[in-house]
C-alpha cells in the first residue's frame, strides 16, 4: 500500500463524510476488472467507480448508452473480487432508472446483490428525483452527477463544459442540493467550471468529486485507463497523465515478438 493510506479501515461511506468534515480529499479511479481493481486498491485508492465508461474504455463504443445492467454488473464483480479496502461504487447504466422509480430500485438491488458493490450513481438532478428516493429507501447508498452527463449525449449534442451560463449553472446548484437533500453520500461534477464546481462544493455538507471541475471539489475522479496512458487517443484539458503505459506495453510486446521470433524465447531456464 502506498505511504498515502496509512489508515487500512474499509472506506464506507460514512467515511467519505469524515473526510470532507476534516477537509481530507477523497481520491478515486475507475477500475471494470479484477486484475487492476486489485493493484488500484492496494496502492491506496478511497473509492473505485466501476463506470460506465466501461462502454469506451472495455467495449470500444462511442458513447456510454449502450451499457447494459447485465455487464455492469459483471465489472462490479469482477472489481470487488480484487478490492479489500476502497469504497465501490457501481454506475446504473443508461435505461436502467430513468424509466419509473420501481425498476430504478429493481435494478439497484440486483447490482448490490450480484455485485457486491456498496453503492450505486446515476446521472442527473430533479428529474430522477423519485427514483433516487426509491433507491435510498431500501437502504442503498446513491452518489449523484451532474454537470457533463455522458448518459445524456444525445440530447446536448457535445462533451463540452457544461453549465458555464447563469441559468444552467443556478439548476445545477439546485439539483446538488436536492441530492443532499433527500440523502445521496456524495456527488460527481462532471467538466464544469472550477468557479460553479467551488461554489456547490461550499455550499454542501456531502463531498463533491470532480472530473475536470478543478481543484475545488473534496475529490478527484479519473478514468483509469486514461491516467495510466494506456488511452493515447484521449487527451482533455483536465487530464494529468501519471504514466505511459501504452510504450510500455508497447515495448514490452515487441520485444516478446523478437525473441519468439529468433527463437531466443524461452530459454534453457524457461521451461521444464
Ligand atoms: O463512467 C465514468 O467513468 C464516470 C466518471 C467519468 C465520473 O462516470
Amino acid at each position: 500500500m502506498s505511504t498515502y493510506s496509512e489508515d487500512k479501515r474499509k472506506v464506507t461511506t460514512r467515511r467519505f463524510q469524515e473526510m470532507k468534515e476534516r477537509g481530507e480529499k477523497i481520491a478515486m479511479l475507475t477500475a471494470y476488472d479484477y486484475s487492476l481493481a486489485r493493484l488500484v486498491d492496494e496502492a491506496g485508492i478511497d473509492a473505485i467507480l466501476v463506470g460506465d465508461s466501461a462502454s469506451n474504455v472495455m467495449v470500444g463504443n462511442a458513447t456510454t448508452l449502450p451499457m447494459t445492467l447485465d455487464q455492469m454488473i459483471y465489472h462490479a464483480r469482477c472489481v470487488t473480487n480484487g478490492v479489500k479496502r476502497a469504497l465501490v461504487i457501481c454506475d446504473m447504466p443508461f435505461g436502467s432508472y430513468q424509466g419509473n422509480p420501481t425498476e430504478a430500485l429493481a435494478s439497484a438491488i440486483r447490482i448490490m446483490k450480484e455485485s457486491g458493490a456498496e453503492a450505486v450513481k446515476l446521472e442527473g438532478g430533479i428529474e430522477i428525483k423519485e427514483s433516487i428516493e426509491r433507491i435510498l429507501s431500501a437502504g442503498i447508498p446513491v452518489m449523484g452527477h451532474l454537470g457533463l452527463t455522458p448518459q445524456s449525449i444525445n440530447k446536448f449534442g457535445t462533451y463540452n463544459v457544461r453549465a458555464r451560463e447563469e441559468a444552467e449553472a443556478q439548476k445545477l446548484l439546485d439539483d446538488a442540493m436536492m441530492l443532499q437533500e433527500i440523502g445521496c453520500f456524495a456527488v460527481t461534477l462532471e467538466k464544469i467550471p472550477a468557479a460553479l464546481a467551488t461554489r456547490v462544493s461550499q455550499a454542501l455538507s456531502i463531498p463533491t468529486i470532480g472530473i475536470g471541475a478543478g481543484n475545488g471539489t473534496d475529490g478527484q475522479v479519473l478514468v483509469l485507463q486514461d491516467m495510466l496512458g494506456i488511452n493515447k487517443g484521449f487527451s482533455p484539458k483536465f487530464l494529468r497523465r501519471y504514466a505511459d503505459l501504452a510504450d510500455v506495453i508497447d515495448s514490452a510486446i515487441g520485444n516478446y515478438i523478437g525473441d519468439v521470433k529468433s527463437g531466443d524465447f524461452p530459454n534453457a531456464d524457461e521451461q521444464y
